[in-house]
């Protein structure tokens, strides 16, 4: 293996995961509080606690508990094209030959709801201060496409997005907001002045409980709106849409998207602990950063006057004069060793070869092949995704693919005791030597 060693170091240690499930005991009460009254379906208290409680923390009307944050994407994608453009035939999506502006810098499972609803993804870049969609952008993309109604934009790695102005730019075109914020659950946003938790900043919210994020059900995920109707309208197509009739009777198309009162037991039992598992996540952020000191690197940024992050996932960036020389295909990516310089490459194996997981920073998706025929937009203009078709990663364009071939994801998991942080630290400062 080509990295800098580190002999000193035992290889054969605990593993220490990127971010992954961190039980209490309440959840094994509320499943067993399940399983012993018979309730091991997709109805039951944990469900209806479950979105009681998250409903009431978010600070919106209505939670709507289902399979996945993915699922509440969909809904959330499905009842937008509803609103903007009317129902659609049983074999078309609600949001056909329509355009939708999209976060660039995300997991395809944002973006992804746009194209199940036959829609246009239309990807706009990341601003460095959040990592999130560039309402400097959007405002180009608007200037291009007045006519688009629909805007995705995630929270990446528990930093909230600039909302206040992404909300202002949307009024301004009478679009609605899909906000992703699955892996921002707790974080908050100062929104006109008052603290505003993620989740509640869209027309249409969607979380996740995926085993990675900040409180889990194993799975599962939540639709969040203050909107009765539209959230009596989710429910319905996440249970096959059954219409109140004696029989089966189906007038809209439906899904089996509701969560399971079993995983929603373990997400009743997570719920009391988001506040710790956020200062946890918080003091490995802080270790990072203090621990990462004197390095060319720089921990991910959000804006601290507006927002308080979640802190889901600690990433850096290497500075670029400090990148050793790098190169990512579609398939594999290789580097070569440099004195006093490293790139993410280099410290994601240096950190596999002990046992420890770190995650590249998402991949944009204007670099992602099966959206190259989309169009992307950065702060400086229009550029075709097609233009990189067959290109080396690492020529990406704009801030996020800047992002993606600078940065690196660290082991932000809250179990991981100082002491395994401080090895995590001490082996990407050998990755420098
Ligand atoms: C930004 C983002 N959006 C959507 C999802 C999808 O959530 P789920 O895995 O619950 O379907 C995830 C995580 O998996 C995510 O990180």
């Amino acid at each position: 293996m080509a990295f800098k060693g580190a002999p000193d170091i035992d290889p054969e240690g605990k593993k220490i995961w990127l971010s992954s499930p961190t039980m209490h005991g309440e959840e094994q009460m509320w499943v067993n509080d399940a399983l012993s009254t018979n309730w091991v379906s997709t109805v039951g208290e944990n469900i209806r606690e479950t979105e009681r409680q998250m409903a009431s923390y978010v600070g919106v009307k209505y939670a709507v508990a289902l399979s996945a944050g993915t699922a509440a994407l969909h809904l959330a994608a499905r009842l937008a094209g509803e609103k903007l453009y009317g129902s659609a035939r049983v074999n078309e999506g609600t949001l056909r030959k329509h355009r939708a502006f999209c976060s660039d810098l995300t997991f395809d499972a944002s973006v992804n709801p746009v194209a199940y609803e036959n829609g246009e993804a239309i990807f706009i870049d990341s601003e460095r201060e959040t990592w999130n969609m560039d309402p400097a952008a959007l405002k180009i993309a608007f200037e291009r496409y007045p006519d688009v109604r629909l805007i995705v934009t995630a929270h990446l790695y528990g930093t909230p997005a600039k909302m206040q102005e992404i909300r202002e730019i949307a009024a301004e075109h009478g679009a609605l907001i899909v906000e992703d914020a699955a892996e921002s659950l707790g974080a908050q946003y100062r929104l006109n002045g008052n603290w505003t938790e993620t989740g509640s900043l869209g027309h249409f919210n969607a979380i996740s409980f995926n085993g990675n994020k900040i409180i889990t059900g194993s799975s599962g995920g939540m639709f969040l709106t203050d909107d009765r109707e539209d959230a009596e309208k989710v429910r319905k197509w996440s249970t096959q849409s059954r219409e109140a009739t004696p029989w089966y009777q189906h007038e809209e198309l439906g899904y089996n998207y509701r969560m399971s009162n079993i995983v929603a037991g373990i997400v009743r039992g997570q719920i009391p602990h988001l506040p710790e598992h956020i200062e946890a996540k918080k003091a490995i952020y802080e270790r990072y950063r203090k621990g990462l000191e004197g390095l060319p690197v720089r921990m991910n940024a959000f804006d601290a006057e507006n927002s308080r992050p979640n802190f889901w996932l600690s990433c850096l960036t290497i500075e670029e004069d400090a990148m050793c020389r790098q190169t990512r295909d579609d398939r594999k990516a290789s580097y070569i060793p440099e004195a006093g310089k490293s790139c993410p490459t280099e410290i994601f194996e240096t950190l596999a070869a002990f046992q420890i997981e770190s995650r590249p920073i998402w991949k944009p998706m204007h670099l992602q092949p099966i959206y190259r025929d989309h169009a992307f937009f950065t702060a400086d203009g229009e550029v075709s995704c097609r233009d990189f078709a067959g290109l080396s990663a690492e020529n990406g364009s704009g801030v996020g693919a800047d992002i993606f071939r600078r940065g690196l994801c660290l082991p932000s998991d809250n179990k991981m005791t100082p002491e395994e942080q401080g090895k995590v630290i001490e082996l990407i400062r050998r990755c420098f030597d």
